[in-house]
């Protein structure tokens, strides 16, 4: 029966890879319900180290059915690439099976993506480049190519040229872009035909069917609750919903079936593109650069250094609040070894004004100033600490201190980016 969710709980890259190959083993499913290949989850088992973008970080786990559910994007040749990729590794991926109704990235997303971004100029968001803002925009504008489209080549020409009477106006009209061609969109996406067709599933009647015989199924977000395009830092945001109600729609799952909804969050907090962070630090040279070196905070996507600053007490009380988090996985401990005092974000300055919660307006987030308490450090190495009373006394008080301040239990602690650097304080499942 159990459904289980993982989320980000920040702004992305929280280590949420991680946190599901280490129930990998212990689940039947995992199912990617949102986004698309911007997402990037890195896995480190002993010596290898996956870099999984579009599949499921599931597909590392040997017993369980790696899942693309219908919230997601798929750009075909991405999906291709990483399959042929893991296989040359010894990764078995036979069992992946992908939605009929995932809509597929098409090639003039990806153009409209990139020269939009140029457009916006100095208002630009920031994106991945890959083509998901405009995917999902066609996807609402009812102008999507899903991939059970693939299946009746007469359905996809009239989908691609119904789709391209608007999107090449606007690629030579606005963006002075040449017109793209019928033939060139329909001719790729049919190669990929004959190795997608065994793989294609209706995806909520299998989960569905799971559910009732009891297996369990766990639900993977990509980004994270403040890229949700709801509940995030609109504008700057993904386009998809990276939080548990999206894990419902992008997956077909029904509320009721839920029955843990994990979040993941970082010892400290680290955002890539653009849009507000209040306890970023803006050093070259200081404490933003050490977290950045320590935490090698680089995106596995498109390799951008990642801006990195303290903890936000009261994002992750938000996110624990949308979200209904039952349980925190809290990354990424180890990198704050060696500084004296840490601060901690626990309210903020709005115009003079102290705010206790998410400011409920884009003007006051932009204008909120982190208010700080100051725990002390420790200069121990954690990495191979494996129990709770291992971890240095001040470590063990920062940690209650986060619990206390973020609105659920931290349940698992990481100390490492390997599997095994990683303390139980209460099992997941
Ligand atoms: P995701 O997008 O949420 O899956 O996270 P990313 O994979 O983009 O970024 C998290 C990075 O931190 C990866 O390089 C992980 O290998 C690494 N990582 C995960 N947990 C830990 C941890 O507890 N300690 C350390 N040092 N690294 C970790
Ligand atoms: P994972 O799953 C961090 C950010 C981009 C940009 C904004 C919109 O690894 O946590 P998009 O290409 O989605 O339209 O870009 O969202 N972004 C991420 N940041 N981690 C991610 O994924 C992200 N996916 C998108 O940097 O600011
Ligand atoms: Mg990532």
């Amino acid at each position: 029966m159990p459904a289980v969710v993982i989320v980000g709980a920040q702004w992305g890259d929280e280590g949420k890879g991680k946190a599901t190959d280490i129930l990998g083993s212990r689940v039947d499913y995992v199912v990617k319900f949102n986004g698309g290949n911007n997402a990037g989850h890195t896995v480190v088992i002993g010596d290898q180290k996956y870099a999984l973008h579009l599949l499921p970080s599931g597909i590392l786990s040997p017993g369980c059915v790696p899942v693309i559910g219908n919230g997601v994007v798929v750009d075909l040749k991405v999906l291709f690439e990483e399959i042929d990729g893991l296989e040359a590794r010894g990764i078995d991926t036979s069992k992946l099976v992908v939605s009929a109704n995932a809509h597929v990235i098409a090639d003039y997303n990806r153009t409209v993506d990139k020269v939009a971004e140029r457009f916006l100029g100095s208002r630009k968001i920031g994106t991945t480049g890959r083509g998901i803002g405009p995917t999902y925009a066609d996807k609402m504008n009812r102008l999507g190519i899903r991939i059970q489209d693939l299946f009746d080549e007469k359905i996809l020409r009239q989908k691609v040229e119904g789709a391209l009477e608007l999107k090449n106006q606007i690629l030579t009209k606005i963006y002075n872009r040449r017109a793209v061609e019928v033939d060139e969109i329909v001719d790729e996406l049919l190669t990929y035909v004959d190795r997608l067709r065994p793989m294609v599933a209706d995806t909520p009647l299998l989960l569905h069917e799971a559910l009732a015989a009891d297996k369990t199924v766990l639900l993977e977000a990509g980004q994270a609750t403040l890229l949700d395009v709801d509940h995030g830092t609109y504008p700057f945001v993904t386009s998809s919903s990276a939080t548990t109600g999206g894990a419902c729609t992008g997956s077909g799952i029904a509320p009721s079936e839920i029955t843990r909804v994990i979040g993941i969050v970082k010892a400290y907090a680290t955002r890539v593109g653009e849009g507000p962070f209040p306890t970023e630090l803006f050093d070259d040279d200081g404490d933003g650069a050490r977290l950045r070196t320590n935490g090698a905070e680089f995106g596995t996507t498109t390799g951008r250094p990642r801006r990195c600053g303290w903890y936000d007490a009261p994002i992750a009380r938000y996110a624990a609040r949308i979200n209904g988090v039952t349980d925190f996985v809290l990354t990424k401990l180890d990198v704050l070894t060696g500084w004296d005092r840490i601060p901690v974000c626990v309210a903020y300055d709005v115009d003079g004004e102290r705010i206790d919660e998410m400011p409920m307006t884009q003007t006051g987030f932009h204008h909120a100033k982190p208010i700080y308490e100051y725990f002390d450090g420790w200069h121990e190495d954690l990495s191979t600490c494996r129990t709770f009373e291992d971890l240095p006394q001040t470590a063990q008080d920062y940690v209650l201190t986060l619990e206390k301040m973020s609105g659920a239990r931290i349940s698992t602690i990481g100390v490492g980016p390997d599997r095994e650097q990683t303390i139980v304080r209460h099992d997941l499942l």
